[in-house]
């Protein structure tokens, strides 16, 4: 079944948009769980790319279910993809904050320079009813330092923030994380041309090929979700185009 969907905005244009919903929801549900938003100020606005809402998950919560989005709220209304879900159905520890913090360590990344540069803290709607939340955690490609500052800071290089789902309306304890490479410091911070996409690759693939901390060897399982995320630049922080892709990993302790 088919529901269209009319925007019309201020000016003459019209846009027209074609959306399938999912079995079983008829358009009044439909629109309930979409203009249903407690949190955002604006309805939910459906974009071309993106498809309904999920509760086809394990491990993680649609965010949409419930007024929130994957992409984290940098400014009021431009944001960074939330490209990295990992699941719940991953290790006890890794759910844990000290357990992000030593995986992350483990694939690369640190904490050594943590806040140097950023007083500037992200937020994003998991739609679990905290509404917009700060990051829990922040993690910088690890290089060593030089002369009392970060050599990643100055070169640039593969960061990530992430947050806990964890308020009552969707509790899955998965961790949201959008990840990104940025250029190096004398172009201010900027994110690089494709720098969502290599941000997320980076971390995938690092997941996946496994990694060790503390003597214990992890590995994860990765799977792709598209229409979660609109493929483009929409909406996104520095106008960056991104895939729309959001790889769901589990991580298992071997
Ligand atoms: C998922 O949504 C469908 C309707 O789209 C509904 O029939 C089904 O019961 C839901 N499943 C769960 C587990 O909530
Ligand atoms: C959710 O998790 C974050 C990150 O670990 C924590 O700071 C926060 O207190 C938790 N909130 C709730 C409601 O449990």
């Amino acid at each position: 079944m088919h529901i269209h969907i009319v925007f019309a905005f201020l000016t003459t244009t019209l846009i027209s948009v074609v959306l399938s919903s999912p079995a079983g929801l008829d358009s009044s549900d439909y629109n309930q769980v979409i203009l249903g938003s407690s949190s955002i100020a604006r309805p939910y606005q459906y974009v071309d790319g993106e498809l309904p809402p999920t509760n086809d998950t394990e491990g993680w919560i649609d965010p949409r279910l419930n007024g929130g989005r994957l992409l984290d709220f940098t400014t009021k209304r431009l944001g960074e993809p939330l490209n990295v879900i990992i699941s719940s159905l991953s290790d006890p520890f890794i759910l844990s904050e000290t357990g992000l913090h030593i995986y992350a360590k483990s694939i690369g990344f640190s904490e050594e320079c943590l806040g140097l540069h950023y007083g500037h803290l992200h937020e994003a709607d998991l739609g679990d009813g905290l509404g917009r939340k700060q990051e829990h955690f922040l993690a910088r490609q690890h290089y060593f330092p030089i002369g009392g500052t970060c050599w990643e800071s100055v070169r640039g290089g593969h960061h990530f923030r992430a947050w806990r789902q964890n308020g009552t309306l969707a509790n899955s304890g998965a961790w949201f994380i959008g990840a990104s490479k940025e250029q190096d410091s004398s172009k201010n911070h900027k994110i690089d041309e494709d720098g969502y996409n290599l941000g997320r690759d980076y971390v995938v693939d690092r997941a996946v090929s496994g990694s060790r901390s503390n003597g214990v060897w992890w590995k994860a399982e990765v799977e792709w979700r598209e229409g979660l995320l609109q493929r483009g630049r929409s909406g996104v922080n520095h106008a960056i185009s991104q895939d729309g892709r959001v790889a769901i990993l589990t991580v298992h302790r071997l």
